[in-house]
Formats: C-alpha cells, sequence, structure tokens
C-alpha cells in the first residue's frame, strides 16, 4: 500500500475547498491516514520546497505557503502517488484537464491550491517533515472488513 503527502494550499483553504478536496480524494477511493490543518512554518516550507531553493519564485512560493492555515494528509492506498498527482492535475492550471481539482478551481500556477508528492521517494521525505510515525493512523475502512 503507497502513502503520499497532500497539502490544500492555503488558497484552498481561505476559499472553503477543503471538503471538496478531501471529498475527491476519498470518493477516488483513497484513505486519509493523516491530517492536520495549521500554518506551515517557514522551516518546513523551506524544507519540502527544498528542490526549488534556487528557482527565481521560491520566495514567493514560501511565503505563499506559510500565508495562512493549510492542510496536510497522508493518503494511502494502491497507487496513492500517481493517482493524486492525476487528481490535482498539471501544475500550471492552464494545462490542467477540466475535471482535476487544478482543471475546476485554479486559473495560476502561483495560486495551484494543492500539492502531492511526485514519487516514492519524495513521498517518504515529505511526510517525515510533515508528521512524526505516531500521527499516521492505520485502520481499515468498512468496505474493507468482512462483517459477516
Ligand atoms: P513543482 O514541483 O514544479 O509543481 P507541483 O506542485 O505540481 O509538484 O512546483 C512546486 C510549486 O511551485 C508549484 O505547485 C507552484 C510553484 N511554482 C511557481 O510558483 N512557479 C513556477 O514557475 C513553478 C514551476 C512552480
Ligand atoms: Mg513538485
Amino acid at each position: 500500500m503507497e502513502q503520499t503527502y497532500i497539502m490544500i494550499k492555503p488558497d484552498g483553504v481561505q476559499r472553503g475547498l477543503i471538503g471538496e478536496i478531501v471529498s475527491r480524494i476519498e470518493k477516488r477511493g483513497l484513505k486519509v491516514a493523516a491530517m492536520r490543518l495549521g500554518v506551515m512554518s517557514a522551516e518546513s516550507a523551506k524544507e519540502h520546497y527544498r528542490e526549488h531553493a534556487e528557482r527565481p519564485f521560491f520566495a514567493s512560493l514560501i511565503e505563499y505557503v506559510t500565508s495562512g492555515p493549510s492542510v496536510s494528509m497522508v493518503v494511502e492506498g494502491k497507487n496513492a502517488i500517481a493517482i493524486m498527482r492525476a487528481v490535482n492535475g498539471a501544475t500550471n492550471p492552464v494545462n490542467a484537464a477540466p475535471g482535476t481539482i487544478r482543471g475546476d478551481f485554479a486559473i495560476e500556477t502561483g495560486r495551484n491550491v494543492v500539492h502531492a508528492s511526485d514519487s516514492p521517494e519524495s513521498a517518504k521525505r515529505e511526510i517525515s517533515i510533515h508528521f512524526k510515525g505516531s500521527e499516521i493512523v492505520s485502520y481499515s475502512k468498512i468496505d474493507e472488513v468482512c462483517l459477516y
């Protein structure tokens, strides 16, 4: 079972999209294994986006993701990493297909509502930045349990 790190960025929270986004994740068949709302520290944000440290947009990206509360999640399921990249859509919402979160709710790269880890290595690294092992819960959903 794969795990991926998902963030509903501050614009998503500001616009009241938490429920919509969590709903899409759940309806797709993936499971929320950890979830927290809070303002990300600049330290965590810089570590999270370390690969972009030399890019011209780095400072504004850090400012954006720390500008207000965001929702951090660990999402679990078969092929969760690739599925969540597809659910989110292309980085630049101009290229994001309708039906994706970015394709339905965003118009610019700098306010693209959601984050999802891009590989198993990134997922492992990002989950460890944002969650302690004890905050990630293992459980079966009702449709995974044989009741009779
Ligand atoms: P990136 O890792 O390329 O995209 P993704 O979020 O799809 O993994 O970039 C990280 C974030 O940085 C992206 O979601 C928004 C921001 N960003 C910009 O503001 N300008 C840019 O030109 C790029 C490439 C990204
Ligand atoms: Mg990325």
